[in-house]
């Protein structure tokens, strides 16, 4: 599969056991994906180009370098994507966040858009999509698909879990979307539920049923 990035340093894969299990409450739960996010998103930004800059420290003058090129921005997928947003920011706190609300119909299992906010400038920006889950791939490619519709030219798709469905439906409708993941899981079941995964995603987030 490419595009693909399972970043599986030993913090993400510890804390992300954490996640999975049933028994782990909507506060270390929240508390879990924060952090994984924050772990996330050091390790995606790996690659951001960086330029040299002239600097006086107190000893001497010096070379030293910075971020250049495109200024990112963050898009949640409501609702459970907000829960990763807080701690992209830890690291990224100058980014700007856009929203797109989606949710699945439990029926068809169908993305239904409800929502799109974005900064303004989004053709300028690089992307990164974030929603802990990947399942079908319905909910990612509506985003995606949107903020492309919108002029997005560079995005990234950020995931807690993914099914391996769920990857190569991303792969197929865009496939210059790299993708980031904690796991890639086994598969999907008869209810569009990853396997093994960790439930559902929001409704552990916040707390509803
Ligand atoms: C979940 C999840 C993704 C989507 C993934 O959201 O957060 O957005 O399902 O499934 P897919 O890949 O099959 O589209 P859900 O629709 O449950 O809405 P919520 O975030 O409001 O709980
Ligand atoms: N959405 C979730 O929250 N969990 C899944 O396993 C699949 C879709």
């Amino acid at each position: 599969m490419g595009n693909v990035h399972v970043l599986d340093h030993p913090l993400i894969q510890h804390k992300l056991t954490y996640i999975r299990k049933t028994e782990t409450g909507t506060k270390d739960f929240r508390e879990l994906v924060d952090e994984v996010a924050t772990l996330m998103a050091f390790e995606i930004t790996r690659d951001l180009p960086l330029e040299e800059v002239q600097i006086q420290t107190p000893v001497s003058e010096a070379t030293a370098k910075v971020l250049a090129g495109k200024k990112l921005g963050i898009v949640p997928i409501l609702r459970a994507g907000l829960g990763m947003v807080d701690g992209m920011l830890n690291l990224i706190p100058a980014a700007k966040v856009g929203h797109v609300g989606l949710y699945r119909d439990p029926e068809t299992l169908k993305p239904v858009e409800y929502y799109v906010k974005l900064p303004s400038d989004i053709e300028e920006r690089e992307l990164i999509v974030i929603d802990p889950m990947l399942a079908t791939g319905g909910s990612a490619n509506e985003a995606i698909e949107s903020l492309k519709k919108r002029g997005a030219k560079q995005i990234r798709l950020m995931c807690l879990v993914a099914a391996p469905e769920g990857v190569e439906e991303v792969h197929q409708e865009h496939p210059d979307v790299d993708i980031y993941l904690a796991a890639l899981d086994e598969k999907l079941n008869e209810k569009g539920y990853i396997v093994p995964g960790l439930g559902d995603a929001g409704d552990r987030l916040f707390g509803t049923k």
